[in-house]
């Protein structure tokens, strides 16, 4: 089910955004994964807030990985193109359409599609969860909003310890309001903020020692 839409859950990419800019400050590679994304409205959701709030610097260093499996396997054009009916942004901001977004003739057809600015900071992987193999590592953020609840609980735990795999230590993961963490991984991560599901990877230490 790929039901999605542009800012959906804009309380929790603030929040997320807000946090990643702080922790990543001075970082000279600076990575997210949007794990889910469906047709890429969360990717530029997320990455019209962080091209708003990063400083230059910050903002070309960054780089967002988009994936999703998708049974009919086309979300990777839809994402890479950015191309919506103006109808899919009318939830948005208007001066964040206009910034982010030109207007564009496919015949009759117009839409509006994602600015090269923002275009070059995405790349799509079709990418199957369950895999759990992460499509790459040493992430500042992770964002995986809305998926997990379609995953079977043995699943979910073993997404949520790829996902701390994945994290730089100290890196975050952000998922919907409603997503609780199974206890079997609960002393992966903690709660960075007490009104939003935003984790903050945990380290492990082992306890025995090497003698
Ligand atoms: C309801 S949409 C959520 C989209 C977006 N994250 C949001 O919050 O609006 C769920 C997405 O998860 C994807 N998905 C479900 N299971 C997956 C899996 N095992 N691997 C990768 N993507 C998956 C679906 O294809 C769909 O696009």
């Amino acid at each position: 089910m790929a039901f999605s839409f542009f800012m959906r859950d804009q309380q929790v990419l603030e929040v997320a955004a807000e946090h990643l800019i702080r922790f990543a400050a001075g970082r000279s590679k600076i990575r997210v994964w949007d794990a889910g994304c469906a047709r890429g409205q969360e990717t530029w959701s997320l990455a019209m807030i962080l091209a708003e709030r990063m400083n230059p610097f910050g903002f070309r260093n960054l780089k967002i990985d988009a994936t999703d499996h998708d049974s009919k396997n086309h979300f990777g054009a839809v994402v890479t193109q950015g191309a919506y009916s103006f109808r899919e942004l009318e939830r948005t901001p208007r001066e964040l359409v206009e910034r982010y977004f030109r207007t564009q003739h496919d015949g009759d057809r117009e839409f509006s599609q994602v600015t090269e600015l923002l275009r070059q900071k995405v790349t799509f992987h079709y990418h199957d969860l369950l895999s759990l193999k992460p499509v790459g590592g040493n992430y500042c953020l992770i964002l995986c909003k809305n998926v997990l609840l379609h995953l079977q609980y043995k699943d979910r735990v073993a997404v949520f310890r790829m996902f701390h795999e994945a994290l730089t230590p100290g890196g975050y993961l952000a998922t919907e309001q409603t997503q609780k963490l199974p206890p079997e991984v609960a002393h992966l991560f903690e709660k960075a903020v007490p009104d939003a599901q935003l984790f903050k990877r945990v380290e492990q230490y082992s306890s025995s020692v090497d003698l």
